[in-house]
């Protein structure tokens, strides 16, 4: 998007297409034009209409200015004309969704005498939002001495931009907003950067930064409220005068290189939100950290000295970190328990410690039971080869939706203290349990995806799993939303996530017996994985009722029969999977099933069809029948329905089960 937003509304509000436009003007439009590699043909009647104003996209005042131009969406490509400088009273130009290239011309920057009594008269607003192109060359150093009283936000992110950052901004004396993420910018960040001392929000993810973060620079930035530098190879350690960033609320160094323990520092930002340091080599143990205890010297002021020491630091302790509702720390090398005050984080929604070398899961869950406000908690990856905690008392966690405990190589059972989770959701557990499912599991009416994948659960699947009240009743009505925290690139955000697929993944276990008739009943389900198990006998036809399913996988067991399913509802079915198994007969010609490779059926040898070569004796024809013109327009509007769910789904992975870590 490149539309840059000079500050003249008022102007704008009194404009009038009536009038013609001068002739100059419309030569610069026709070459604007003529530069472009590509225009998708709506800018044909520019050629064709005498009145450049009358065109579509472009907008003049009283007197036949050109004072807008707005081609947004067009596909345009191709590089911007310095011509459009000829156009001295253009107030806006907006060419965002497009793919230009190139740069921005410098002409563009001293388009026309800026009329300084507009200047005065107008507040001090200044954008250029130049994001999603595909920009190459720098705007000009020079921009900033000519606008630099007004100019607040510069967004250059989504971009091909390489080098160093925007020359001249240390001179961009009012600059609030400098975004430069998804380039390929290199080097250390320059001082002069630094100089933009107006900056509250300094966001550069996704490039290729490196050095470190110069402790002397960064205090220099004091009105910094955010502060995003994630995604590029920087090292070394976390300054410690980013604790002089008094409001700062978001940090995101994550996918680094940077070293060392977790600071006391952080903890003066009062007003920090989020932290964000997952995916970079931060060491110590977290229980010993000075983040979570109260700086020395807070403790030591004359007015708290009468009072008792302990009492003073737990007071203190409350105030910091007081905001804090997002903490990253997945992905380190952080090690030993987790300290006990990190229960005082009351604010605490979304933790996520996976992935490093933490130990003791029953002491980390008695402490973190007591963050009230938890919701969302990762701490798979962890732990490795402990037992999992079967104590009764592990209760609290009053507001907790998702649980991962993955990847830890826990033994034991599924631990009855689950049942008390009342508010859980999603529950991801991939780990080495043994014993069967509990009966209970049905107890967990907000319980709506449930993965018990890769352990050494064993026994039949019990029936009281087709009772999950939220897979076989449409509670969503009264039943609250599910907000998650999304991560949302190297930003996070309240996603209400009302429609993310209801799964039940049993797969690789040692599950054994029939599955149950009884599955019909989970009607709302959307995702069903029983693959590598020991399942035997026919595939029940109930199955057929399951009328949102998306995923049907059956592979790997020994079931057998004929497949039940050429006559469904399955209309949404898009992944189907039934190979290594040692079932028969034809395979239905006919509806949702007759649509999937024959991959889907490998590892049959009994089965027969067009799809695996193997003709069936006519005797077994399978019934025909033709879909009706209902069923085919509910398949048209599914696609598209699962095309809006799809970008929910693609979030929503890349957060929670993404190897669960977040
Ligand atoms: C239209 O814009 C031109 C160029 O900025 C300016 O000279 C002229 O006064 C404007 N006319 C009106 C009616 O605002
Ligand atoms: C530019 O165009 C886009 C797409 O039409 C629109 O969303 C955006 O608000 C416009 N920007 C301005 C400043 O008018
Ligand atoms: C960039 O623009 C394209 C359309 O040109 C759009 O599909 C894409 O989502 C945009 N990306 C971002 C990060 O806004
Ligand atoms: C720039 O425009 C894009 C697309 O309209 C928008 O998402 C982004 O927030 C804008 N940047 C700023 C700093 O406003
Ligand atoms: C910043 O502005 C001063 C004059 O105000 C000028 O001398 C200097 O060259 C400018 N710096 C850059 C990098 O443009
Ligand atoms: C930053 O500003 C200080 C004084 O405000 C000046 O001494 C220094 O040269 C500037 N640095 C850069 C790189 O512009
Ligand atoms: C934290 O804040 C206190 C009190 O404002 C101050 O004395 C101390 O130096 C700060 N620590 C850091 C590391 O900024
Ligand atoms: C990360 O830092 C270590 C030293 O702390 C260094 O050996 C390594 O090369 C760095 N990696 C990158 C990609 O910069
Ligand atoms: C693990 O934590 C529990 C509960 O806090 C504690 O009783 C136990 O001693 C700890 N185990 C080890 C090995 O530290
Ligand atoms: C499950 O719910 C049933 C009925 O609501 C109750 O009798 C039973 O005690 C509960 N089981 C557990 C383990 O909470
Ligand atoms: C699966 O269960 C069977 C008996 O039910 C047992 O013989 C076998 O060892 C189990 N396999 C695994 C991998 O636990
Ligand atoms: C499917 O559900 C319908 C009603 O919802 C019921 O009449 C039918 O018997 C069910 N079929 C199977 C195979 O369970």
């Amino acid at each position: 998007m490149a539309f840059f937003v000079l500050p003249l509304v008022l102007l704008l509000s009194m404009a009038s297409p009536a009038t013609s436009c001068n002739k100059q003007e419309k030569t610069s439009l026709l070459q604007f034009l003529a530069e472009l590699s590509h225009e998708d043909g709506v800018t044909v009647p520019w050629r064709d209409s005498m009145d450049c104003c009358e065109w579509e996209g472009v907008t003049c005042n009283a007197s036949g200015a050109v004072i807008e131009v707005s081609l947004t969406s067009r596909s345009l490509e191709g590089t911007i004309s310095p011509s459009l400088g000829k156009l001295t009273g253009l107030l806006c130009l907006n060419l965002s969704y497009n793919s230009l290239s190139g740069g921005l011309p410098s002409e563009l920057m001293s388009s026309g005498e800026f009329p300084s009594t507009v200047w005065e008269n107008t507040r001090n607003l200044g954008v250029i939002n130049a994001s999603n192109n595909s920009f190459q060359e720098w705007i000009p150093s020079s921009f900033c001495i000519s606008s630099s009283s007004f100019f607040e936000v510069l967004d250059l992110s989504y971009n091909q931009f390489s080098g160093s950052t925007p020359p001249g901004i240390d001179n961009c004396s009012a600059l609030r907003v400098l975004k430069a993420g998804h380039n390929n910018l290199s080097g250390s960040l320059p001082d002069e950067l630094f100089n933009a001392t107006s900056l509250q929000y300094l966001s550069f993810p996704d490039n290729s930064l490196h050095g470190l973060l110069d402790g002397a620079h960064l205090m220099k930035l004091k009105n910094l409220v955010n502060l995003d530098l994630g995604g590029s190879t920087l090292n070394d350690k976390i300054p410690n005068s980013i604790g002089q960033l008094k409001r700062l609320e978001e940090l995101h160094l994550d996918n680094n290189n940077m070293t060392g323990e977790l600071l006391s520092a952080l903890s003066n930002c009062t007003y920090i939100i989020t932290i964000d340091l997952k995916n970079n080599n931060f060491s110590g143990e977290l229980q010993k950290s000075e983040l979570f205890q109260p700086a020395q010297s807070k403790s030591i002021g004359s007015s708290i000295q009468q009072l008792n020491w302990h009492n003073s630091r737990n007071h203190l302790f409350m105030q910091l970190l007081a905001y804090l509702i997002a903490l990253w720390l997945s992905g380190n090398n952080l090690h030993g328990q987790l300290s006990l005050r990190i229960s005082n984080l009351k604010s605490l929604i979304f933790l996520s410690i996976g992935d490093n070398k933490f130990t003791n899961i029953t002491n980390i869950l008695h402490i973190l039971k007591n963050c009230k406000s938890l919701t969302t908690l990762f701490i798979g990856a962890n732990f490795k080869g402990e037992a999992m905690p079967e104590d009764e008392m592990i209760d609290g966690f009053q507001n907790l939706r998702a649980l991962s405990i993955s990847e830890c190589s826990l033994s034991g059972k599924i631990p009855l203290w689950l049942s008390k989770l009342k508010t859980l959701e999603m529950f991801l557990q991939r780990n080495q349990l043994s014993g069967p499912i509990p009966a209970w599991i049905k107890n967990l009416t907000s319980l709506f995806h449930l993965d018990l994948s890769y352990n050494n659960l064993a026994g039949e699947i019990p029936i009281a799993l087709m009772e999950m009240p939220m897979l076989t009743t449409d509670l969503t009505a009264n039943h609250s939303v599910f907000e998650l925290l999304v991560y949302l690139g190297h930003s996070f955000q309240y996603q209400i996530i009302s429609t993310s697929p209801k799964t039940l993944d049993l797969s690789h276990n040692n599950f054994t017996g029939a599955i149950p008739q009884e599955i019909g009943q989970l009607k709302l389900l959307a995702k069903l994985n029983f693959s590598f198990n020991s399942l035997s006998r026919e595939i029940p036809k109930q199955l057929g009722n399951l009328t949102n399913l998306q995923v049907l996988d059956l592979s790997s067991n020994h079931l057998t029969g004929a497949i039940p399913l050429a006559q469904n509802n399955l209309h949404f079915l898009s992944k189907f999977n039934v190979s290594h198994n040692d079932l028969e007969g034809p395979i239905p010609s006919v509806g949702q099933v007759s649509t999937f490779p024959s991959s889907s059926f490998d590892g049959d040898p009994k089965l027969c069809g067009i799809m695996v070569a193997k003709l069936c004796g006519l005797a077994e024809a399978p019934p025909v029948s033709v879909p009706s013109t209902e069923k085919m327009i509910k398949r048209v509007s599914f696609v598209i329905a699962f095309g809006a769910l799809f970008g929910v789904g693609v979030l929503y992975d890349r957060i929670v089960l993404s190897r669960y870590f977040g």
